[in-house]
């Protein structure tokens, strides 16, 4: 079934929807995105993820193309066109096409933003059988820019660590960084000792995740010790229990880091909580 995107102001089936060859999006990766998931034909961590959406292009100098009213109301009619139940929409603005190709921005005022949104349909978006049985993740060198904190599409070398993980047999990849785990590829990273939850302060060197912070609320909430500081693999190795979060994986176990088993090799008490609490949570507060 063709879906119905949104491109610049148009809802149109995907067939139809086109981008210029001279966008900046396409000729130097010069353009943001957001991931938020559906759940039940509900948007969940939507105010945050439109948070970070306005703080990733105001690091970079881009114009807001579109206000959170209309951006919210884009997102629910895509969803409903689409017939989304459990998913994903996708957002993604560039700086847009000045109609040749130039290093130096253009005027925000002559060139208009892109900006463009589609969903993808997820049915076991809950009930994956990945999150069911953990993922193994490979250590791969952190080899990427450094404002990790802007939501950015420059996704080559995150795609090369997926690649990575894939050649090896695992499910994804952490990055390390001067013997430190800054993240995985497309997520936050954790682990569990003694109860206590450790994960990587925030700075530029990580993306600051929505559902991290949704997590470490609720963990707290819960009672749950939290602390934020980096740890190495070998810690990882050693520790009770790791897992991941971001927006499409919400809270995911990792069962074993560079073939190393952690814990019983099976996802933990820690992971499997936060996750219902997060589901749960999320549901509730869902738009
Ligand atoms: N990725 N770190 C990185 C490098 C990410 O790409 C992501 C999200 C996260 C988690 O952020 P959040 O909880 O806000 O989703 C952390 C999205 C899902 C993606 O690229 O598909």
């Amino acid at each position: 079934m063709s879906r119905t995107v949104y491109v610049n102001g148009e809802y149109l089936p995907e067939e139809d929807a086109t981008i210029s060859i001279f966008d900046r999006g396409f000729l130097m990766a010069d353009g943001v995105y957001e991931v938020t998931s559906v759940l039940g034909g509900k948007l969940i961590d939507f105010d945050g993820h439109a948070a970070r959406l306005a703080r990733s292009l105001a690091e970079l100098d881009m114009a807001q193309p579109i206000t959170y009213e209309d951006l919210l109301a884009v997102h629910r009619e895509l969803v409903v066109r689409n017939q989304i139940d459990n998913g994903l929409v996708y957002l993604q603005v560039t700086r847009g096409n000045p109609g040749d190709r130039d290093f130096v921005f253009p005027d925000p005022t002559e060139t208009p933003g892109t900006v463009v949104l589609f969903t993808q349909s997820k049915p076991d978006l809950i009930d994956s059988p990945v999150a069911a049985a953990g993922i193994e993740v490979i250590s791969v060198p952190d080899l990427r820019w450094h404002r990790r904190d802007i939501k950015t599409v420059q996704l080559l070398y995150p795609s090369m660590g997926k690649m990575a993980a894939k050649a090896a047999g695992a499910g994804d990849a952490w990055f390390v960084e001067d013997g430190q785990v800054t993240e995985g590829t497309s997520n936050n990273a954790y682990i569990v000792r003694n109860g206590k939850i450790v994960t990587r302060e925030l700075s530029n060197d990580i993306l600051h995740g929505i559902t991290r912070a949704a997590v470490l609320r609720y963990a707290a909430e819960a009672q749950m010790e939290v602390e934020e500081r980096a740890f190495t693999i070998a810690e990882a190795q050693s520790a009770d229990e790791a897992f991941v979060t971001s927006a499409t994986t919400f809270v995911t176990a990792v069962i074993s880091i560079d073939g190393a088993q952690i814990g019983d090799g099976k996802p933990g008490p820690v992971a499997r909580r936060l996750r219902e609490i997060y589901i749960d949570e999320s549901l509730k507060a869902a738009l």
